[in-house]
């Protein structure tokens, strides 16, 4: 008696690791297959980004040609270099901005040569303009005061038109 019922016990135990090995065996699934594919499509189409990590450059020097800035000016378009425009702009700029301002180098304030790969005409037009707007309402600004320390830039009243010909004049530079 005891001992069929062992072989009896030792027979199903067998069934079972039967059916198991069988489980086991079976293929990799179709969906993990599809899934890896997915996968990979998602990662080839994921736009490798260009723009540069806001925290690792200085402000001044910061790529961003889609703000326009805080201010009157919402749209400006260029064509090409007035220069007339950009002389009256040059007379401007070294009566009222060379105090803190070289050309193509970092004084009180940044240079402004090659602004215009760096910034949109109307932010930098709304900068001139107002200043103190820009301070208080746009990042990028809020990030060049704290670059230069603290240094305001300062509002030199200047009408849309001067700093309009100050614009043409960054263009020559
Ligand atoms: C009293 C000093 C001072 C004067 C005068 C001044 N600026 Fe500035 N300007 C600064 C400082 C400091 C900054 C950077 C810090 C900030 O934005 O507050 C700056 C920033 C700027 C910027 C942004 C530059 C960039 O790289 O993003 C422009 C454009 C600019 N000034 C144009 C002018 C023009 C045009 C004039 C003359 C009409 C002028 N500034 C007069 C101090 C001055």
């Amino acid at each position: 008696m005891k001992s069929k019922a062992l072989s009896l016990m030792l027979l199903s135990g067998c069934l079972t690791l039967v059916s198991c090995g069988d489980k086991s065996a079976k293929p990799v699934s179709e969906e993990s297959v599809i899934t890896n594919e997915r996968k990979v499509e998602t990662t080839s189409s994921t736009p490798s980004s260009t723009a540069t990590p806001a925290a690792d450059v200085p402000a001044s020097e910061r790529i961003d040609l889609v703000n326009k800035g805080k201010g009157p000016i919402k749209t400006l378009l260029l064509g090409d270099i007035d220069q007339a425009m950009a002389a009256k702009g040059q007379e401007v700029f070294k009566n009222m901005c060379t105090a803190c301002h070289k050309t193509d180098k970092k004084f009180i304030g940044p240079a402004p040569k090659g602004i215009l790969e760096r910034r949109t005409p109307e932010w930098v037009m709304n900068m001139i303009l107002n200043p103190e707007n820009m301070i208080e309402n746009d990042p990028l600004a809020q990030d060049l005061i704290k670059e230069f320390n603290g240094a305001p830039m300062a509002n030199q009243n200047l009408t849309e038109e001067e700093a309009r010909a100050v614009l043409e004049y960054f263009r020559t530079l």
